[in-house]
């Protein structure tokens, strides 16, 4: 299989979804082959395939391996689709992948696999659509000169099928020239910010450096920081956002020291039926992810660990959420 970081982050060949496995990087850039529905599970909880838009995708086209592998047995498919829309509760893009390609069953596993391939078409699309829009409304709060910009997690080409959200707004602006220098926070647990979004940038070309988590409500208080962009996993009714565990604290820094704060989404990561931040399942991880670090403990043996994968940021105190198709109004 030709390994190159051209490659989207997930795509479907030859019968099966080949998507880079982001577990192994910086260090090792390989694609994994998932041809069954547990394999796509396996991948999602594990988060070789992660980021909210990029399981979105998986999730569609392990509804497409459902039904080509059970083509006269639909509670199978619906069944194998229940099990993938669950497989991590917290960004609504996983069911919303699901729920569409489960949606052309009835006529038959090659609709589904359209619809699958459709997600995947539309999501470079809309991401490039929702960062386009991001990166000039941060020109135009912030000024049309080089800002020094920071993030948390990773939503670039990784996190999605191969643009990125919030990153993407940051590849935008580098682009024209409107970035002195990125912060990344690194995103304990699991590094993302450290993994993906350093390699993503040093990938681009563009100047970053790496933070503690810590160290971003620091820099905000140091005036070292003109936005702050972050991606979301769902975006209530009311414009409360869940994001990578995190995200919250960057927030209240961002308000206390008046720097704008900005959310980049696709329009499938929100929910409309859920009212308020309060209502959104906040997936908790594995206390190892917490008591150990590559695979050793650092903690005391039986220490037991509080590991949210996420938190909710009230609108209050984001300055704007930015769709591929609008800047949203927030009350
Ligand atoms: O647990 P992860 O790595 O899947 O969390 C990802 C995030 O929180 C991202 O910020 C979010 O999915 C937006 S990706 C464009």
């Amino acid at each position: 299989m030709g390994v190159t970081t051209e490659t989207r982050s997930i795509d479907w060949r030859d019968g099966a979804v080949v998507a880079v496995d982001q577990r192994a990087l910086p260090g090792d850039y390989r694609l994994m082959r998932l041809a069954t529905v547990d394999e796509v599970i396996g991948a999602i909880r594990t988060l070789a395939v992660r980021g909210a838009p990029a399981i979105g995708a998986a999730g569609a086209f392990g509804v497409a391996l459902a039904a080509r592998a059970h083509p006269a047995d639909e509670p199978a498919v619906r069944a194998a689709a229940e099990r993938l829309a669950g497989a991590r509760p917290t960004a609504v893009n996983l069911r919303w992948g699901v729920e569409r390609a489960l949606r052309r069953l009835p006529e038959g596993a090659d609709a589904v696999l359209r619809e699958a391939l459709a997600v995947l078409a539309e999501d470079e699309a809309t991401t490039k659509a929702a960062a386009r829009h991001a990166a000039e409304l941060v020109r135009s709060m912030c000024g049309r000169r080089p800002l020094r910009l920071l993030t948390h997690c990773n939503t670039g080409r990784l996190a999605t099928v191969a643009w990125g959200t919030a990153l993407g707004a940051i590849r935008e602006l580098a682009a024209t020239g409107h970035v002195a220098e990125v912060l990344a926070g690194e995103t304990r647990p699991l590094l993302q910010g450290a993994r993906l979004t350093v390699w993503e940038l040093a990938e681009a070309g563009i100047p970053h450096r790496l933070c503690v988590d810590a160290a971003g409500p620091a820099a905000l208080a140091a005036g070292m920081v003109d936005c702050v962009l972050v991606g979301a996993d769902r975006v209530a009714a009311n414009g409360d956002v869940a994001n990578k565990i995190g995200t919250y604290g960057l927030a209240v820094a961002a308000a206390r020291h008046r720097v704008p704060f900005v959310v980049v989404a696709t329009e499938s990561t929100r929910d409309g039926s859920i009212g308020s931040g309060r209502d959104i399942a906040i997936e908790e991880r594995a206390a190892e992810e917490v008591t150990g670090y590559a695979g050793r403990d650092v903690a005391p043996a039986g220490t037991r660990a509080f590991n949210p994968a996420f938190d909710v940021t009230p609108y209050e105190l984001i300055t704007a959420i930015v769709t591929e198709n609008a800047v949203l109004e927030i009350p």
